[in-house]
């Protein structure tokens, strides 16, 4: 009798582990931009390198242009665990309680892209990612997008022409402190709001990187682009603790590495999508391109530099100090890139 029983469970529980081999994991990745951006297309080819490399053992499914959630929706359903995997911009950590994420969105704090590699790859971006585990996610790569540029229905050149305009922001208090600084009136929205707030004039102007400003086709609706390279856009790729941390240890390995290897991807077409952005831009003939001087560019600075100090106890100054540091060795290298 004994054995029989016991012989039942193993056939039972066999048939449950044959069901569940048989069954892939699901890996939901939501995000907010177009496929054809950095980040949509890396989110792609992680699709793709993953479910090669674990024989179909997990499927990735990629829900882009927030078909699935806005912005701050995407957080609350991953914490939930409606879905595994985002990558939200650095900007948009706030919401969370984890400010110290909007070292990112300081004006000119990073000088180039070497800077901010060291930056996100080194003891300050280890040190971000442990925020967030208390939170139930865990932070797996940093993803590239590239400096911001300025656009509005007026030219904006100097730091007088942003008086009084209504400026679309990310949900970020530096970003607010920046827009406010140069006189706008900084309004949150989710991204995809944007482009009918712009073609309505709820708002007047707003700021991102080439490759999200002509893949949702803001430049239809904006007159002007001033190419300022103010700011920085990136990415954390972030998963439910969780669902991650309940996969077999193959698969997770397995994964991890994809990531890795998506990651090398991101960053190294970031740089061509956004040139590549600004040339159809050019060509399509809607907005007035204007370059900063090099005057102006020194002004846009001494009114946006003070934005570091008054942020030195909500990021942490000695993050702030960090990334200096870091700045100022790569210039001692000479690896400026
Ligand atoms: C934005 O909201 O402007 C960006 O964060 C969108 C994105 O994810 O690149």
């Amino acid at each position: 009798m004994k054995l029989r029983a016991v012989l039942t469970t193993i056939v039972l529980g066999m048939g449950v582990y044959a069901a569940q081999a048989s069954e892939p994991v699901i890996i939901r990745f939501s995000h907010v931009v177009a496929p054809n951006t950095p980040k949509g297309k890396a989110a792609d080819y992680f699709k793709r390198l993953a479910e090669e490399r674990t024989n179909g053992r997990v499927k990735v499914e990629v829900y882009p242009n927030s078909q699935l959630y806005k912005d701050r929706e995407e957080m609350e359903a991953l914490q939930l665990g409606a879905v595994q995997m985002l990558a939200p911009s650095l900007s948009k950590f706030g919401p969370l309680g984890v400010r110290q994420f909007e070292l990112f969105d300081l004006p000119y704090i990073f000088p180039n892209k070497e800077t901010l590699y060291r930056v996100m790859d080194g003891d300050i971006g280890r040190r971000l990612f442990a925020l967030l585990e208390p939170k139930g996610i865990i932070g797996l790569a940093f993803w590239d997008n590239g400096f911001k540029q300025m656009s509005a229905n007026r030219p904006l050149r100097k730091v007088e022409d942003f008086k009084g305009l209504k400026m679309r922001i990310q949900s970020s208090k530096v970003l607010e402190a920046q827009m406010k600084a140069l006189g706008a009136n900084p309004q949150v929205m989710a991204f995809s709001e944007v482009y009918s707030a712009l073609q309505q004039g709820v708002v007047d102007g707003t700021e991102n990187p080439m490759s999200n400003l002509y893949t949702q086709k803001m430049h239809e609706v904006q007159k002007h682009l001033t190419l300022s390279d103010h700011g920085y856009l990136g990415y954390a790729v972030i998963v439910n603790k969780k669902f991650w941390e309940g996969l077999p240890a193959d698969l997770r390995a397995t994964l991890e590495k994809a990531m890795q290897d998506a990651t090398a991807y991101e960053r190294d077409i970031a740089q061509k999508e956004n040139d590549d952005a600004l040339a159809a831009v050019r060509r399509a003939g809607t907005t007035e391109i204007h370059i900063l001087p090099n005057e102006e560019r020194r002004k846009w600075w001494q009114v946006l530099l003070p934005v570091h100090k008054e942020f030195e106890d909500k990021i942490g100054r000695d993050f702030i100090q960090a990334a200096y540091a870091v700045a100022a060795q790569v210039e001692k290298e000479g690896k400026a890139r």
